[in-house]
């Protein structure tokens, strides 16, 4: 086995492949909502993407890549042997793990693997962890089963009704308290404007929010600044103070603001590398 190759490839659906990477010393020292920054080839950028998993007895790492621009589809179309040129981490801060009762844990599309190892964690801790799986149809309803063990109970939910209770995550969670559950904790990872309303319901509702940010990053490190988000009226930055931040006063608007700053550079990336690769980038 050699350092940074995949082991294993698995397509989970159209757009999402989950890989097992052999990288020995990130397995040994990962926590839950840390990531790795990849990189594929020399002149590559730098892409960070969460530690799903790890086992430190066989030396592998999991992680789960979404299609969503050139960067990811060239990573989603490596193979079982594969290398990739650098794995960075672990970085970021861990979340902190505790027993805060009963749990909300919420991932939206690819944002389900990113808080797995979370609620793995949580459930380990002695919490009962509520999981509300949302996507837009069936088939982006990724790692229900992973979830299932290590949930108390698990809903899934689509935008289309095609799987789980139709509607949002927000629909679900409003549902669950109404109905008597009542909910100390809860923790979102998914697109921001998801986060940024799942966040605001946590708040009317009585939980303390939490949620993990995805801002564009370059070195993951805390040098460069390009992660910067603004948290209770102060600049944090996500690579090295996050991901994971308190929700109740994140400027979600900024992010938002923020991470569309380079859209046309990222469009015409992708149209470029479409000329060359007949393949379906940009489903999001
Ligand atoms: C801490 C963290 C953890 C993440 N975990 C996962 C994960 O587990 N699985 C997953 O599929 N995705 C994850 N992402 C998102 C992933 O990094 C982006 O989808 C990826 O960088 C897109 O690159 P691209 O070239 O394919 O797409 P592009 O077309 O370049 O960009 C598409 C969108 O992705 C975002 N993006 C672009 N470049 C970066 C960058 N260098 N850093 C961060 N965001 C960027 C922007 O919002 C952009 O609009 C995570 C992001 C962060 C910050
Ligand atoms: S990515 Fe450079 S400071 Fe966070």
């Amino acid at each position: 086995m050699r350092e940074n190759e995949i082991l294993l490839k698995e397509q989970l659906n159209e757009v999402v492949v989950k890989f097992v990477l052999y990288k020995p010393l990130i397995a040994r020292s990962a926590k839950a909502g840390q990531f790795v920054i990849l990189r594929g080839a020399e002149n590559g950028e730098r892409i960070p993407v969460t530690l799903v998993d790890w086992d430190s007895k066989k030396g592998t790492i999991t992680v789960i890549i979404q299609s969503i621009g050139k960067s990811t589809f060239m990573f989603n179309s490596l193979k079982q042997g594969d290398l990739f040129l650098n794995v960075l981490g672990p970085l970021g801060t861990p979340v902190d793990i505790q027993n805060y009762g009963t749990v909300a844990v919420v991932g939206g599309g690819v944002g389900i693997a990113e808080v797995y190892p979370i609620a793995k964690a949580l459930k380990a801790a002695g919490n009962k962890v509520i999981s509300i799986l949302g996507a837009r149809t069936k088939e982006l309803v990724i790692l229900e089963e992973e979830m299932k063990s290590v949930s108390d109970i698990t809903l899934p939910c689509t935008d289309d009704g095609s799987y789980g209770q139709k509607g949002m995550v927000t629909d679900v969670l409003k549902g669950i308290v109404t109905a008597g559950e009542k909910i100390n904790a809860g923790f979102v990872i998914g697109p921001i404007p998801m986060m940024k309303f799942t966040s605001k319901l946590m708040v009317e509702l009585g939980i303390e929010p939490y949620a993990s940010l995805n801002p564009i990053m370059l070195d993951g490190t805390g040098m460069c600044g390009c992660c910067r988000v603004t948290v209770e009226g102060k600049v944090r930055f996500a690579c090295v103070d996050g991901p994971m931040f308190p929700a109740r006063t994140i400027d979600f608007d900024e992010l938002i603001r923020r991470t569309s700053e380079y859209k046309n550079e990222e469009k015409q990336a992708v149209q470029e590398y479409e000329k060359d690769h007949k393949c379906k980038i940009g489903l999001h």
